[in-house]
């Protein structure tokens, strides 16, 4: 049931932070990350894997972007991410040891489920689900499983099944980077002051609420808007962007800040808010940069930044300030205000929110 909520989406951005203390304490043994959460197997196999490559649709899609971040970074292995509904149809060269991952909320998507069927006759040296349902296709049919503990959602618009993908991520990239040289005391600070912080991180920023609901008013007239973010964050923009036209039928694109030079910045005038995430990170003066570009076309600009101060606030900038988060936690808390947006966008609208438009939950058809 709904329960006080008067809709399913806002009670499961609401159960977030449970939703990730659950999935973290199923993978943790004495405040360690115990492999056997993906599997009895799964030490032997993981001590083999050299590369990854990550397969899904939709908003499981995003969270395989920012997997490979995490991957690359943490793990130093090398991954790629691909829709899956193309992913089967291209004759993928399969590089020596690499493990092929399917992320799904609800483990029957039948793009998916193909992509994983074909790879498992294609040379991968094993497959991975990362899944939400454990009765599902995917996690049957998988060598290996981590099962996202974030309970049914039923909202068509997902986003608690994101938010615990992106720790199960977190999981795997610090499950091979400890096969591949990184020392125990890095993991374990890394654990401990990033995974076990992201249901708190998380919460935290439940609170902007009224301050999103205002913004949310600013969009809803809109015909289009403008989703940047750059690195780890450009997936978090796609997520935002595809929220919003998911829900309030409100046309959302989204770009790394670096490209809109080549191209979208012809878009940008009064009418186009841009809503941009700007994490103090290394890729912050850039993201800055771009951000200038669009306020001297008179875009207008929303800001999600912990930098409050590097923004000149006006009008046409309006800067929301977020908690200062461990690079690693910062797609999982600024995932949280995107998906308030277009809810309260929604809403406004008078649309169905659980149940949009042309669009079903679970898609088992090609
Ligand atoms: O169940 P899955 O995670 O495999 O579903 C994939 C997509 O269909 C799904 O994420 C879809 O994009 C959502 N409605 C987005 O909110």
């Amino acid at each position: 049931s709904k329960g006080d909520y008067p809709h399913y989406m806002l009670k499961e951005i609401h159960e977030q932070s449970t939703a990730l203390r659950q999935t973290l304490s199923m993978a943790l043994t004495d405040e360690r990350i115990d492999e056997s959460c993906l599997g009895d197997n799964a030490a032997n196999i993981l001590a083999g894997i050299e590369a990854v490559q990550i397969c899904a649709c939709g908003t499981s899609y995003h969270a395989g972007l920012v997997g490979r971040h995490l991957i690359e970074t943490l793990a130093k292995r090398p991954c790629w991410v691909e829709h899956a509904s193309e992913f089967r149809y291209r004759d993928p060269v399969v590089p020596a040891n690499t493990l092929f991952v399917v992320l799904s909320q609800s483990g029957e998507t039948a793009d998916t489920l193909a992509a994983l069927r074909y790879a498992r006759t294609a040379g991968y040296a094993a497959s991975l689900a990362i899944c939400n349902v454990a009765s599902s296709s995917l996690v049957r049919e998988s060598d290996l499983q981590f099962l996202t503990q974030a309970g049914p959602e039923i909202g068509v618009a997902s986003t608690k099944a994101f938010t615990t993908q992106l720790l199960g991520l977190d999981i795997l990239a610090l499950l091979l980077a400890r096969h591949n040289g990184m020392d125990a005391i890095t993991e374990a600070a890394i654990t401990k002051h990033s995974l076990k912080k992201a249901c708190f991180a998380v919460e935290s920023v439940l609170s902007l609420d009224e301050q999103i609901r205002d913004i949310a008013q600013q969009l809803v007239d809109k015909q289009h808007t403008l989703f940047l973010g750059r690195g780890v964050m450009y997936p978090i923009a796609l997520e935002g962007a595809l929220k919003l036209k998911e829900i309030s039928y409100i046309h959302a694109d989204a770009y790394p800040g670096g490209e809109l030079k080549h191209g979208p910045l012809a878009l940008v005038d009064e009418d186009m808010p841009v809503i941009a995430t700007a994490p103090g990170d290394k890729l912050f003066a850039k993201i800055q940069a771009n951000l200038q570009e669009v306020e001297a076309r008179g875009g207008q600009l929303f800001v999600f930044t912990d930098r409050p101060e590097c923004f000149t606030a006006s009008e046409r900038c309006q800067v929301i300030t977020m908690p200062h988060v461990d690079d690693i936690l910062a797609p999982l808390v600024y995932t949280i205000p995107l998906q308030l947006l277009a809810y309260h966008v929604s809403v406004i609208r008078g649309n169905n929110v659980d149940q949009p438009r042309n669009l079903a939950k679970s898609v088992t058809v090609e």
